[in-house]
This record gives C-alpha cells, structure tokens and sequence, in this order.
C-alpha cells in the first residue's frame, strides 16, 4: 500500500523502513511492498513513493530489506509505472506514457460527492505543468520492458525475495491488457493476447535479468468495473495463463474501476464487500498451475475458509494489516479476537489522494512507527494509579493504552454498558461493531477496573486517589430549535440511541411505547448487548414509521439513512451544507451515497428544514443552483411527507466540561467528542495519546 512517506527523493527512509519492520515484527509471512516507480520519477504517481530507477537507490533498499528479513518475514518489491496516472510526469511537464489516446477518460461520477476542499487538494496534486498524454511506440515499449528488467536486477541486488510486476489499477501495464484504454492496432493492441504482449515481454525480461534467482509475479486485475470496454474476467483468464506460461510465479488477482467514477474504485480496487473477489480468485485458481494470491476485504475468518475452500493459494491483507500490524502472531498466537479490527472506513486511503501521508482511524501509530511503533506495549517507568470517566471509544483507547503500559486504571461509566456514542455507531455499520468488541474485550485482557452504572462524582474518584484523571464524557447534543420538533413522531438521535441500544430509556419519551417495549424486551432477552443482534432485532421491528425524513446529513445523519434504508424505510435527507457527509472519508462517502440513491433515498442539498408539521418537514432551499441539483419532485417541493423525522443535527463538544477541568482538586485531561466532535478516529487518536501521555 503506497504510504506516501519518502521524502521526495524515492529513497527507502527511516519512517518507511520503520513501518515495514513493524509489520515483519507483527509476523507477516511475506510482505509485497507499496509500488516503487521502476524509473522514478518518471512514471510515479507520487514523489513520495519509493523509486528504483538507479544503483543509488540500492544501498537504502538493502538497509529496508535487511531490516525486515531480521524478523523472519520475507519482502517483494511492487514495481510499477503509473502510466496515465502518472501524477508527478503531469505536475513536471513530461510526457505522460499511455497505450492510446482515447476520447473517453471516465464518467467522473465522483465530482458530485467530493467536497470543493477535496477537489482543490486533488487540483493541487495533479497540477498541471504541462505533462500530456503520449501514446508510447515501439521503442517507447522495448525502453521500458529494459527499465523495468533492469529495476528487478536492482531488487534482486538490494535483497528482496520476490518481485511484483503492478499490472492492475489503471497503471500502464493494466492499461495494456484493457480494450478501452488500448486501441493500438500494432502487436501490441487488438485481441487479449496481443494487448498481454508488454506484460508478457515484462516477464520474460525480468526473469533473464534477476537470472531466475528469485521469482517474478503479477498483480492482476480479475475485472475492470463501470469502464465501457474495460477488462472483463475472461480477458483475466487468458492474461494470466500467458503470465504463468512467461514464467509468473503466482497472479495476485485484485480488481479495478474508472477511476472518476464514484462507485468504481469500492467495487474493484478497495471492495466495500468482504471477500468480493473469491468467486474469481477461486476460478482462476482452477484454471492455473501457479499460486494465486486472493485480496480485497478478506478478514481473518474469511481468510482461513478461503484457504481451505481452495479460492486462492495466499492470502493478501492490506488494511488489515494497517490497523493492527501484530495481526500475523496474534493469529499464530491462537487469540484472533485481540486484533484490532479495520472498520472499513476508508480514512487511510484517502490520505494518497491528496499526497499525504497515510493515517489509520483505529491505529494512531500508523504513518509514525519510528515514534510510535511499540508506545503502547512499552512499560512506563513508573506505575500510576489512574482513573478515566467515561467507557466510550476515547476512554477506552485511554485506558487500554494506560493499563497496557502497566498504569493502575479504574474505569467510571455512568450507563450500564460500555461503549457510548460507539454503541449506536456500532449498529449503524457493522464493521464499528468490531471495534466495539474489541474495545471492551481489551478492558478486560488488561484488567482494567470496569465500573458500570456508577456516575464518576468527586467523592468516588477522590476515594482512588488518582495521580491522573483522564475524562471522556463524550459530546452532547444541542436541542432543536425548529418549530414542530417537539412534535411526538420527531426524535433526535439521542432519542434514537438510547431506545435501540439500550443506554438508558427513561428520557426518550418521544419513541412511541411500543417501540419502547420492544427495546426493553430486546434487553431482557439480553440483545442490546450484543450490537449484531440488535442490529437484526431492529430489522425485525423498528419504532419508526415507513417515510423517515432525516434532518441533518453528516457522517451520523447518513450512516443512520443507510442503517434505516436497509430497513425498508423511504428516507429523504435534508441537509444545508453543499455535500452529504463531508466528515466521511471520500470513497467511504462515494460509496455509501451511490448505495443510497440506489435505494430511491432522496437526498437534499443546500436546503434548510424551516418547519416540520403532523405531516410533513418543510424546508427552503438556499439558492437556484441547488434547486437545479436537487432531484425534488415538483408537487413536493419546499416539503417531504414524514410519518417519522430524526434531527441529526446538533452535536457538539461537551458544554458541562468546565466543571470537570479539575476533579477533586486533580487537573484532568479531556480527550475524544468532550473535548469536540472528531467522531472514532478523534476519539481514537486522543485516547490513544491520553494514554500515552501519563508517562
Ligand atoms: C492506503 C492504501 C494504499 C494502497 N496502495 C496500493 C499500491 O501501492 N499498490 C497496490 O497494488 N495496491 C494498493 N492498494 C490496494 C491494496 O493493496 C489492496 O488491494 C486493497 O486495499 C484491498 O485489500 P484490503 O481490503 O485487504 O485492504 C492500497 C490500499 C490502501 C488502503
Ligand atoms: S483507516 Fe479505516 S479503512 Fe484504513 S486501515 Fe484504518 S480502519 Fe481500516
């Protein structure tokens, strides 16, 4: 995974060498680094990348490669040129090297969700300094088979085991193999065995180089998605039985998509379903004498049936292994429920977009391993007695950091589950479930005094006489001010959240009775306790009517539209911002919004709920352009019909704080939504740093 840490020179860095060790010393069998430019800078899209198009960049390779090898794992290389992706040829004024020139460059579906912040840092990336696209000739071809021959000798000098040709995800190889962006009428265009021509010659050519020392293999993709005359997975099939008749080692089948296109880049290069390429991996496989190398969303469960169903020969995990770099020993271990679960959020891949370094919701560490990359495993020098307030994802992180580095903690949760705002988080979106699992699993692992029901009042905190107090009391919620929302079928998410997961229903009078019986029942049956299970309880009955207008559409307003629509309920989302979402990463936002229109939910931008009525909201919408944007049908304009409306509106950091800035004469820290609004991956972070910070 390109993780945008070298400097600007291609050179493997000490930040980049500390990441990959991280992960070498968290047991990885083998690890296929991010794609290096062979002939860097040309051809990359990123400076910060790494590069091999010289000797000069062998003595840094040899320092990484060793320094992985001293944990036992073993290291490939990931050679690439970015062909029309080419982001730094573009921004530098060199010619940017494609198969053809085409008419038709992507449907740029993605505009309409991308923020106008986004779009300036995506302008700023790929700025134009005059590069243009030129369709290569032959010589261009024969030239760059040679760089790349020659970047596998290089790998081979500096000590990698094994070297991946990147001939998937649009880059130069891959657009070869696809009829769309391949219209040549030479050897190397027309049918899939002459479009496999380069990458067969690339092969052959590598493996003289490397004098069959170490092995050669290729990342394919099994099907290029919403592209016209994109690669389908019978072109795959051929193109892989070429490779492995060149002398491939294995075909690491990933998957691909206009790039422009909103929903693409989810269904191939970064799947929002787990495990969406088995079906072809396991096809391929049957087709093939090589190893196949499955990827795309497999979790460690999925992984071993995989293996065991015979869909693929390895298995690749990639955010995986971002979130929790110790995933490997923690398997081979026998303890997979400590692994810190990737919650499918898309933060970290957002981060190349833009050029910057990547980051990880649920792993701070990430991207800072030289600092980092043992703090919460590292004993503190001297044990504190510690006490945090507060059991949601900040507090958590807090204390699991804490208890790990051998603090003394004494949690205080004043509900009777832990969890807080990531409980309602967590039945929304699965993949948050399991962070909540792991969360509270941790507490327990590391012993960390658990107090439920018991409100954190001075007295009780001054009885542990803490040297620290770390509070994370989570964010509140501001009262509605629009006229109608007192009105019975209008809750706001608090109300929400404390019926469905079971925090507390006494004040949320306004969920109808029935609705309330059926979450007290729900709890009897000891259901809330268990996110997943609830999550099927509420598609069996939800307090809601059919036509729920959600007032509000950010992270929380969308992800409870999507939670709903999966619940048979039409949805209109009114929201005044410009874009749906804006606190989501992109493609997570692409995704989730493409899913939703899909779905018939009406979302409205620009507009502003002025009333809501017995029957319906009515709102005004905030200028022409947003009239024209908004799909609203015209006899229902300025209103929707709503037998039940949520605001998800309204949350802010925690306006009690001032009272807890000293606790029984003890300053504390605040950390996560108290301290404002920063959803998991503040929370995260600051409870993770909390921890850190008590020495
Ligand atoms: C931050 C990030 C950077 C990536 N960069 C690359 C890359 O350099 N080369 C590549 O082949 N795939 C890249 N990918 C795709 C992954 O290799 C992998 O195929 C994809 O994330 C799906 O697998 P996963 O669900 O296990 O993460 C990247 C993914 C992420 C999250
Ligand atoms: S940022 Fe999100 S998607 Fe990426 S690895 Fe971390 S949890 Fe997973």
């Amino acid at each position: 995974m390109g993780v945008e840490m070298v400097d600007g020179d291609g050179l493997a860095n000490e930040p980049i060498i500390a990441y990959y060790e991280d992960r070498a010393r968290g047991g990885v069998g083998l690890i296929i680094t991010e794609t290096c430019a062979m002939d860097y800078p040309n051809g990359a899209n990123s400076r910060h990348q790494l590069g091999m198009s010289s000797d000069s960049f062998i003595p840094s390779m040899t320092e990484l490669t060793s320094r992985v090898h001293a944990h036992g794992a073993k290291i490939a290389v990931q050679l690439a040129h970015h062909g029309k992706v080419s982001r730094v040829d573009k921004k530098e004024g060199r010619d940017i090297l494609v198969p053809s020139l085409t008419d038709w460059h992507g449907s740029y579906s993605m505009l309409a969700d991308t923020t106008a912040e986004e779009l300036g840092w995506m302008a700023a990336v790929n700025g134009d300094g005059g590069g243009k696209l030129r369709a290569m000739t032959t010589d261009d071809i024969l030239e760059t088979t040679d760089k790349f021959a020659e970047a596998a000798r290089r790998a081979r000098d500096a000590g990698f085991d094994g070297v991946e040709i990147h001939a998937s995800h649009g880059y130069l190889i891959s657009a070869f193999l696809s009829k769309q962006w391949n219209t040549r009428d030479d050897e190397y265009g027309g049918s899939i065995e002459q479009r496999s021509r380069f990458l067969v010659e690339v092969i052959k050519a590598m493996r003289a180089s490397v004098n069959d020392e170490i092995p050669i293999w290729c990342r394919l993709d099994a099907k290029e998605y919403l592209t016209p005359e994109g690669i389908e997975f019978a072109d795959a099939r051929i193109t892989a039985k070429l490779a492995q008749e060149a002398g491939a080692a294995a075909i690491h089948l990933s998957a691909y998509g206009d790039s422009s296109s909103a929903s693409a880049f989810t269904l191939g290069t970064l799947p929002h379903t787990e495990a969406k390429h088995k079906q072809l991996s396991a096809q391929l496989k049957a087709d093939l004498d090589i190893p196949i190398i499955g990827v795309g969303r497999i979790n460690p469960e999925t992984a071993e049936q995989m293996l065991a169903d015979e869909n693929a020969d390895l298995i690749a995990m990639g955010r995986q292994i971002l979130a929790d770099p110790e995933l490997a020993n923690k398997l081979r271990e026998g303890r997979p429920e400590d692994i810190r679960p990737c919650i499918n959020c898309y933060v970290c891949v957002a981060s190349p977009f833009f050029d910057r370094r990547v980051h990880c919701a649920v792993n701070p560490a990430l991207g800072n391993e030289t600092e980092l990359a043992n703090a919460d495993r590292d004993k503190a020098a001297t044990a504190k007695r510690v006490v945090i307030v507060g059991g949601g994802p900040a507090g958590m992180e807090a204390a699991r950091v804490a208890a790990s580095r051998g603090h003394d903690v004494t949690l205080f949760e004043a509900s009777k589950q832990l969890g807080g705002a990531l409980r309602f988080a967590a039945l929304v979106y699965e993949p948050n479930a399991r962070l909540l699992a792991w969360l509270t699993r941790q507490m327990d692992t590391l012993g960390v005094d658990v107090r439920l029901n018991t409100p954190a009042t001075p007295q009780a905190i001054q009885a542990l006489s803490p040297d620290d107090v770390i509070v994370a009391i989570g964010g509140a919620r501001e009262a509605s001010t629009i006229p109608g929302a007192d009105l019975k079928h209008v809750v706001d998410g608090d109300d929400l959240r404390k019926v469905l997961t079971g925090s507390g229903d006494g004040d949320a009078k306004k969920v109808p009775l029935a609705g309330r019986l059926a979450a007290t029942a729900g709890r009897r049956l000891g259901l809330t306790g268990d996110a997943d299970r609830l999550a099927k309880l509420t598609k069996i009955y939800m307090p809601l009517g059919k036509e729920v207008t959600i007032v509000g559409g950010g992270l929380v307003g969308i992800e409870i539209a999507e939670f709903l629509v999966d619940r048979g309920r039409t949805v209109t989302v009114i929201d005044p911002g410009p874009n749906m979402a804006p606190e989501m990463a992109h493609p997570r936002r692409w995704r989730v919004l493409t899913d939703l229109r899909d779905h018939g939910t009406t979302l409205i931008n620009g507009a502003t709920v002025t009333t809501i009525d017995a029957e319906r909201v009515h709102y005004r919408l905030g200028d022409e352009e947003a009239d024209a944007a908004n799909s609203v049908l015209a006899d229902s304009v300025n209103s929707v019909l709503a037998d039940s409306v949520i605001i998800a509106t309204g949350l802010i950091g925690n306006p009690t704080l001032d009272s807890w800035m000293t606790v029984a004469g003890i300053e504390t820290t605040v950390v996560g939504d108290a301290s404002g609004i920063g959803y998991i991956e503040g929370a995260m972070h600051d409870g993770f740093h909390a921890g850190l910070s008590l020495g």
